[in-house]
């Protein structure tokens, strides 16, 4: 048995995923109401705020398959550093806190600005056991991840606004350690991501899995 499949975190996930079911209706909804200029401003690296700001009663979280995913990569890694963007309910996070935790312990950075989001994603942590584990940065984490990062940071999952994954690339990019993963959701919406990830002049090697999803290793 795992972290995973067991109390407290199992129930609390299956609490959250639940509560995303139920939300699914009024985010379909939601988003249906957007204009194109709204659905192309929510990715692009200047209008994200505000459609992240509408989302915010929305956990937006990865599928079941996706945080078993990443609970095995991170474990199959032996990860102890693990960075992500784009923290939510924090479903994606106990997944790969439940990871370090079995790896031994570790560090994992998450990333999130919306501050009922945060409160909440606390208080999570702290019922699932893992708070000490994970580090919340508040803020834009354009701005919170441009310090302070673990040496070599082992994974990485990019689940924020779209339009921002390059540079949050380009941020960690100097403390990927060789072999470092980076599991990248939606990334279709980040055209320049993909091009930059699919060039191994560039240091990495990637492949599309899943309906949109990238995987990419550090190579160089
Ligand atoms: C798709 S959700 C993340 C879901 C989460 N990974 C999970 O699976 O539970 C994206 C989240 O990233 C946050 N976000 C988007 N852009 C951000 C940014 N630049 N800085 C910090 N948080 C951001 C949004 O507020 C939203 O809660």
């Amino acid at each position: 048995m795992t972290t995973l499949d067991t109390a407290p975190v199992a129930p609390i996930l299956d609490n959250l995923f639940a509560e995303a079911k139920a939300a699914e209706p009024a985010m379909r909804q939601a988003i249906a109401a957007l204009s194109p200029e709204d659905r192309r401003a929510s990715q692009s690296a200047e209008g994200y705020r505000a459609f992240y700001s509408r989302a915010k009663d929305f956990p937006l979280p990865v599928s079941r398959e996706t945080g078993n995913l990443l609970y095995m990569l991170a474990r199959s890694a032996n990860a102890r550093n693990i960075v992500e963007f784009g923290t939510s309910f924090g479903i994606s996070t106990l997944y790969l806190a439940a990871a370090l935790r079995d790896n031994g312990g570790g560090r994992l950075i998450t990333t999130e600005f919306e501050p009922s989001k945060i409160a909440r994603a606390r208080a999570t942590f702290t019922d699932a056991g893992l708070s000490d584990l994970i580090e919340i940065r508040d803020g834009d984490a354009a701005e919170t991840l441009s310090r302070d990062l673990p040496a070599a940071i082992d994974l990485v999952l990019m689940d924020g606004a779209k339009g921002l994954y390059p540079k949050i690339l380009s941020l960690l990019e100097p403390r990927l350690r060789q072999g470092a993963l980076i599991l990248a959701d939606n990334a279709n919406w980040s055209p320049d991501y993909l091009a930059r990830v699919r060039s191994p002049a560039q240091g990495y090697m990637s492949l599309a899995i899943g309906e949109d999803m990238e995987l990419s290793m550090r190579i160089g």
